[in-house]
C-alpha cells in the first residue's frame, strides 16, 4: 500500500463506524414499511462513502471534530444516493446493477425506486435543518446542499448528460461544464459544507471550495476511465456502457492518454489548494488516492 492509500484506509477505519451509527436510523419503523425497506436497500449496499468522509475530513482540516458535520456528512451520502438511484432508472443510464447488487428499481420497481430517491433528497435537508449548529451556519449549509444538488448543480449536470446523448459534435468545454455539475458539485459541496460546519475562515472556506471544484472534476474522470477500463466485478456496477450509449466522456473525447493527462492535472490543481489549511495531510493523500482508484 503506498502512503495515500494508507492514509485513506486509516481516514476510513476512523470515520466509517460514526457514519455507519447514524446513516439508516431516519429510515427504521415508519408507516410506508416498503419505502424504508428500498432506501435501506441502497445506503446499506455499501459504496466508497467518499462525500460524507470528505465532508467529515474538511471540518477536521479546518480544526473542527467530525462530529460536528456529521449531519451534513450524512445529507450528503442521502442526495448522492438518491442520484445513483434515479441515474439508473430506465429513463436515464438504465442499469441493472449498482454496489454490487441488482439496481433498486430492478428489485422495488420503478415507481418506488422514485420515492426511495425522493425521500432521500427530503431526508437530507431535514437532517441538516435538525443539526445543533449556529443558525447563521445552518443556514449556509443547508444553501449550499440545495446549491450542488439542484438545477445550477447536480440534477442540472445529469439533464446535460441526458441531451449530450443526442449531440453528434461536442466539445471540451462543454464536456467540462457536464463533469463538474453532475459530479463536481456535490463534491465541491461536501467539503463546503464540512468546512462551515468545522468553523472556518472564509480563506479556507474558499481554499476548500477549490479543492472540492478540482476533485470533483478528476473524480468524473476517473469514473470514465474506468467504465472504459474495468470490470464489472471490480466496479459493482456495469462497466462499458458509456461508449454504447454514446455518453459524452473524457476517453471518448480525448482518447484514454489523454483522459489520464486531465485526471492528473485536475488532481494537482486540486492539491495546490490545500496550502493555506492547517491539517491537510489528508485531503492531500485523498486526492491523490482517487485519481488512483480501482473502483
Ligand atoms: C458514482 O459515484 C457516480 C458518480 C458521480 C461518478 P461513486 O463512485 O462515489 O459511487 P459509490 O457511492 O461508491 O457507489
Ligand atoms: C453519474 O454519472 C453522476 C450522478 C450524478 C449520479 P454516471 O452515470 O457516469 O455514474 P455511474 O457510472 O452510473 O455510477
Ligand atoms: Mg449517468
Ligand atoms: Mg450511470
Ligand atoms: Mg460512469
Amino acid at each position: 500500500m503506498n502512503g495515500a492509500a494508507a492514509q485513506v484506509q486509516a481516514d476510513l477505519d476512523r470515520l466509517l463506524p460514526l457514519l455507519d451509527a447514524s446513516l439508516t436510523a431516519p429510515f427504521q419503523g415508519g408507516e410506508a414499511i416498503r419505502l424504508g425497506e428500498a432506501v435501506r436497500y441502497s445506503l446499506e449496499a455499501g459504496g466508497k462513502r467518499v462525500r460524507p468522509v470528505l465532508c467529515l475530513l474538511a471540518a477536521e482540516a479546518v480544526g473542527g471534530t467530525a462530529d460536528q458535520a456529521l449531519p451534513g456528512a450524512l445529507a450528503l451520502e442521502y442526495v448522492h444516493t438518491y442520484s445513483l438511484i434515479h441515474d439508473d432508472l430506465p429513463a436515464m443510464d438504465d442499469d441493472d446493477l449498482r454496489r454490487g447488487r441488482p439496481t433498486n428499481h430492478k428489485v422495488y420497481g420503478e415507481g418506488h425506486a422514485i420515492l426511495a430517491g425522493d425521500a432521500l433528497l427530503t431526508e437530507a435537508f431535514g437532517v441538516l435543518a435538525a443539526a445543533d449548529l449556529d443558525p447563521i451556519k445552518r443556514a449556509e449549509a443547508l444553501a449550499l446542499l440545495a446549491e450542488g444538488a439542484g438545477w445550477r448543480g447536480m440534477a442540472g449536470g445529469q439533464a446535460l448528460d441526458l441531451e449530450g446523448e443526442k449531440l453528434d459534435r461536442y466539445d471540451l468545454d462543454h464536456l467540462r461544464l457536464i463533469h463538474r455539475l453532475k459530479t463536481g458539485a456535490l463534491l465541491r459541496a461536501s467539503l463546503e459544507i464540512g468546512a462551515v460546519m468545522g468553523g472556518a475562515a472564509p480563506a479556507e472556506q474558499a481554499a476548500l471550495r477549490a479543492y472540492g471544484e478540482a476533485i470533483g472534476l478528476a473524480f468524473q474522470i476517473q469514473d470514465d476511465i474506468l467504465d472504459a477500463t474495468a470490470t464489472d466485478a471490480d466496479l459493482g456496477k456495469r462497466a462499458g456502457k458509456d461508449a454504447g450509449r454514446g455518453k459524452i466522456t473524457y476517453p471518448s473525447l480525448l482518447g484514454l492518454d489523454g483522459a489520464r493527462t486531465a485526471l492528473s492535472e485536475a488532481t494537482e490543481t486540486a492539491l495546490c489548494h490545500l496550502a493555506i489549511l492547517p491539517h491537510h495531510h489528508s485531503l492531500a493523500a485523498w486526492a491523490r488516492y482517487l485519481a488512483q482508484r480501482a473502483k
